[in-house]
């Protein structure tokens, strides 16, 4: 090389190299501007207020990811609260590989297809925002990318078919999209992809086409709830990589191909809740299977033998389908068996003895097989894991196994309906999480224990051979509910003690042997709905106390040996059974049950007599005997009440037949459940718990009810919107309303929705979380509601003081300012009332029905009412006017909750028909003392500036203008300064 020519050389790469830093520092300028750009582009959310153009490399700024030149090759930023659109100059960003944006609140309509500009973007996650319009079918400009999530948004129309030509994809997560159409045979051409996310598109109906087993790399395939139907490819055996595998919750039919179980890298299997047929496949190379669920399907034949080789295996749930055979018993020596459930079939002969013994079982569930014989297996407590045993309606026999008593983790065990005999393990009894146990229909014999689980909630121990007396040591069990021990030898007297338990419902001690009197103290058994007493050897009076049970709808104490006249105190109860027959009461029957409702109620007590001949016994003397005096006093109460409440009686227990017949012929409807969360239940355990007892309110569009979920001993509420058909498609978008925003929110002071799960025939419910102190309403009105009949939920009317009301008021002032000030778009509730503040078991205020809320489309711009909403009283003067409506209506609503809390009055009481808006102004302007109007029971010297200014405060939310009021934020400012916030305080509002 000569001289010049190196020289030459030389010059030219120290040239290049001058120009490219400059020409570097020239892009990061511009790459700098351009982020800039975006965050100004979404307005400035704070989570990127770090990104400021300070002498420091925007290198350096959060959730940015440069290359050594400092370019720009990565933007992550899930879940920062943005707003707005994909703006196309984000592709001036020449180096964009990762573009990370879900989780936020962005917008577009369409897919935002300025990003085909990104010539190098190779990782695209949009999911978790409201992108909507159609994805077009040149998505396949973006020929390099690797992953691509666009699920839970908004987009409609058909998955392009161009899809399958993104062939550098790894992963593609479409899940949670209402798309149309079926899926493209075309995504089996992606032959790189790792993992493939189909699931929970309601809108589609398709059967996974036999193309998607040429997916040969594939090891995550998720297709849950997506209404597959027809047959699982035969060729599934031959996607060598498959690991977890999720078809759940569709309509496939056919058989399990058996090439499934040669798939050696298996280890997740979800078939359940399908319509699959025949007979499980063997397992031949399949051996690394940790979970198998293919319960809820119509299986045959019997569990293959080679099972006993899943040694991985910790979960195998085959209920609910139409197995037969032995159990083989290899399974019992599994030795990560965790989870065991095969209720439901028609499995037969013993089982395993060795069940419990190799491994850490938690839950083993063979109930309602019918055809299970022989003993439960001895080992089955050895390790102390066991959560929840049922082995009901089988034909097991023995004892109990003893190691069941070291079970310190129990909580449920039902074997009810098998020939158990001996004693029950002691050490059952003194298990501190058990929460139900079901005895019944067995056997068994000895005595109860001194004293019961301390946390036992129900009891059944009925048609079996107890014996002795029930010992004062049942009162140890504070929290039982049902206690149900009819036809056993107990003897004695009833104790005391039993009548301790405030939250019992039901107390069925019939078919017993039991003496002595009635308890008289019996105050309280508050929520005591049902008692029967029949057939033992109880004498002496009827209390005249039983009257005052504030909840009792069904009184049996026939065949017993009472004596004396039946006390007129009885007459108060709202009874939908009585029967008294079969005693020695004497005298006249109390002119409450003059009643054809109660025919047979009195029969065979021979010196018994009635005025009326409609109850088949003796007519008394025309002359009225001594208790006339208290009856003329209770005359009017019995015409104007107790009458028109015994005929209620006969009509709801008219309606509870209906609904009954109902429920049998729905029994084949079909339920999905879509969810918004982890549960730990499924619908089969909501629809028996949807009956007249459970119910707990009704509002506009249908019934509430408290349902207790056996399987987990949670308790949650669930609305259930009719069935009406005139109605239909108003419901249904209120319905869909109401899913929608409240799936979506996660607040502290908001009704936490945990699932919807609707039906064929298009009943809806929807699950919330329970809370235990029910509505404010309730607790400032309560007194004249009508009674609350279920339970522990029924609510006595103690007064809420002043720091609970302030409490529950900066709660809903919380809730609605999130929603007003935090979401995006914001959301205005429409029907805030003090029935839809909900108060958890410590009065934390939770906001809830938002059947008529409505995304706001636009920040600031006011919707269009499509209906009248709201309730008297509460009701924004400006509904009258106009149709447009605000955030500012909900502050109105709540300022006559702050003058509801402040006064006790409700909402429709003024006076001369005035709204409690209406008259709190009137007192204002008036000028009288502030102090006369508050509520005269709570107020306290020390609360009265408090109380005072929420009542101002109430005034001001409710001014005729919508201008004058104050936002939730202010109004929530106010509030605070005199709450000091307690533990439920500000760390918790961004929800749990
Ligand atoms: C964004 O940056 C913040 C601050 O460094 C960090 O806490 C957060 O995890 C980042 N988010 C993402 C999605 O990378
Ligand atoms: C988004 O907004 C919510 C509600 O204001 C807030 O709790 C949360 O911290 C915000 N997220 C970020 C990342 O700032």
């Amino acid at each position: 090389m000569t001289k010049t020519s190196l020289q030459f050389s030389f010059y030219t790469i120290l040239f290049l190299l001058l120009f490219s830093q400059a020409n570097s520092q020239l892009i990061n300028e511009q790459e700098q501007a351009i982020l800039l750009n975006l965050k100004k582009h979404w307005k400035n959310p704070q989570p990127l207020s770090q990104w400021t153009s300070s002498n420091s490399s925007h290198c350096t700024w959060p959730n940015i990811t440069c290359n050594t030149d400092g370019s720009v090759t990565g933007i992550s930023l899930q879940n920062m609260n943005i707003t707005g659109t994909v703006p196309p100059f984000i592709c001036d960003l020449k180096n964009l590989t990762t573009l990370d944006l879900s989780f936020n609140y962005m917008t577009s309509n369409g897919f935002p297809t300025a990003l085909y500009n990104c010539s190098k973007l190779q990782y695209l996650d949009l999911s978790q925002n409201y992108f909507a319009g159609t994805v077009p079918n040149d998505i396949h400009q973006m020929a390099r990318l690797r992953q691509l999530n666009i699920g839970a948004n908004s987009f409609s129309g058909n998955i392009p078919p161009s899809i399958g030509r993104l062939t550098e994809l790894r992963i593609l997560q479409l899940f949670l999209i209402q798309f149309n159409g079926s899926f493209p045979p075309e995504i089996g051409n992606l032959s790189n992809l790792e993992v493939l996310e189909l699931g929970a598109m309601t809108n589609i109906t398709t059967t996974l086409p036999s193309e998607f087993t040429k997916l040969r790399k594939l090891k995550y395939l998720w297709v849950a709830s997506s209404n597959l139907v027809g047959k699982i490819p035969d060729s599934i055996g031959e996607m060598a990589a498959l690991e977890h595998l999720d078809l759940s919750m569709n309509n496939l039919s056919g058989n399990i191909p058996s090439g499934l179980f040669m798939l050696k890298n298996l280890s997740i299997v979800y078939l359940y809740k399908n319509k699959l047929s025949g007979e499980i496949p063997r397992v031949v190379e399949a051996l690394n299977i940790d979970v198998l669920d293919l319960s809820e399907n119509s299986l045959t034949g019997s569990i293959p033998d080679d099972f006993g080789r899943l040694t991985k295996l910790s979960g195998l749930s085959l209920y609910s389908n139409q197995l037969s055979g032995k159990i083989p018993d290899s399974i019992g020596r599994l030795p990560g068996l965790i989870n065991f459930k095969l209720f439901n079939n028609k499995f037969s002969g013993t089982l395993s003895q060795d069940f419990g013994r190799y491994s850490m079982l938690e839950l083993f569930q063979v109930a309602s097989n019918y055809g299970l014989i022989g003993e439960l297996p001895k080992h089955l407590g050895d390790n102390g894991r066991l959560l929840r045993v049922a082995a009901f309606d089988n034909n097991l026999n023995g004892e109990l196994p003893k190691s069941l008593g070291n079970c310190n983790n129990l909580t449920f065990l039902d074997v009810h309906n098998n020939r158990f005999f001996g004693n029950v393990p002691s050490g059952l009894w003194t298990l501190l999480h058990l929460g139900i146990l079901i005895l019944s229909h067995n056997s068994f014999t000895g005595e109860l224990p001194e004293r019961l689980p301390r946390n036992l909630s129900r009891l059944e121990m009925s048609h079996n051979r107890f014996s002795g007396e029930i010992s004062a040591g049942v009162s140890s069990a504070k929290n039982l509910v049902f206690l149900d021990a009819s036809n056993n030898l107990l003897n004695g007297v009833i104790p005391q003690e039993l009548t301790a338990l405030p939250h019992l419902t039901t107390l069925l001690l019939d078919r017993n042997r039991l003496s002595g009197s009635l308890p008289s103290n019996i105050l309280s058994w508050k929520s005591l709905n049902v008692l029967n007493l029949s057939r033992n050897a109880i004498s002496g009076q009827i209390p005249e106390k039983f009257g005052s049970l504030p909840v009792l709808t069904v009184l049996d104490v026939s065949e017993n040996q009472l004596f004396g006249e039946i006390p007129p105190e009885l007459g108060l109860l709202t009874l939908n059974s009585l029967n008294l027959s079969s005693n020695h009461l004497t005298g006249r029957i109390p002119s409450a049950f003059e009643n054809g409702a109660y025919a047979n109620s009195f029969l065979n007590n021979t010196r018994l007599c009635a005025n009326s001949p409609s109850l088949n016994i003796a007519k008394c003397d025309s002359k009225p005997q001594n208790s006339s005096k208290t009856l003329s006093k209770l005359v009017p109460w019995i015409l104007g009440f107790v009458i028109p409440a015994a005929l209620l009686g006969l009509v709801a227990s008219f309606l509870v037949i209906r609904i009954y017949r109902k429920r049998k012929h729905g029994l084949d409807l079909t339920w999905e459940l879509t969810s918004f969360q982890m549960l730990n239940f499924r619908e089969s355990d909501i629809l028996p718990g949807l009956t007249d007892n459970n119910v707990i309110g009704s509002g506009g569009s249908g019934k509430v009810y408290r349902v207790a979920i056996n399987s987990s001993l949670k308790i949650v509420a669930v609305k259930k919107i009719w069935n009406n058909k005139r109605q239909e498609e108003k419901l249904e978008k209120e319905f869909l309303a109401e899913v929608k925003t409240l799936g979506s929110i996660r607040h502290f002071n908001i009704v936490n929705l945990l699932c919807c799960i609707s039906s064929t025939h298009n009943s809806k419910l929807l699950v919330y979380e329970y809370l235990e102190n029910r509505s404010l309403d309730l607790w400032l009105h309560g007194k004249s509601t009508t009674r609350a009949s279920t339970g522990s939920g029924s609510v006595q009317h103690v007064v809420l003081d002043w720091p609970k009301r302030l409490q529950i008021a900066v709660g809903a002032a919380r809730g609605l300012s999130y929603m007003h000030h935090d979401c995006s778009p914001p959301i205005v509730h429409r029907d805030v009332k003090s029935s839809n503040i909900l108060l958890d078991y410590e009065f934390n205020a939770k906001i809830a029905d938002f059947g008529l809320a409505k995304m706001l489309m636009k920040e600031g711009e006011s919707a269009t009412m499509s209906a009248f909403a709201g309730s008297f009283g509460y009701i924004a003067p400006e509904y009258a006017h106009t149709t447009r409506v605000s955030e500012k209506s909900d502050v109105y609503s709540f300022g006559v909750i702050l003058l509801e809390l402040a006064t006790g009055r409700k909402a429709c009481d003024g006076d001369e028909n005035t709204s409690l808006a209406e008259w709190a102004w009137r007192r204002f302007q008036e000028g009288g003392p502030l102090v006369d109007a508050l509520d005269e029971e709570v107020k306290e010297l020390r609360y009265l500036d408090e109380m005072c200014c929420v009542f101002q405060l109430g005034i001001i939310c409710t001014g005729i203008l919508p201008s004058t009021r104050p936002s939730m934020k202010e109004v929530l400012k106010i509030l605070l300064r005199w709450n000091q916030p307690p533990v439920f305080g500000e760390q918790n509002t961004a929800g749990e």
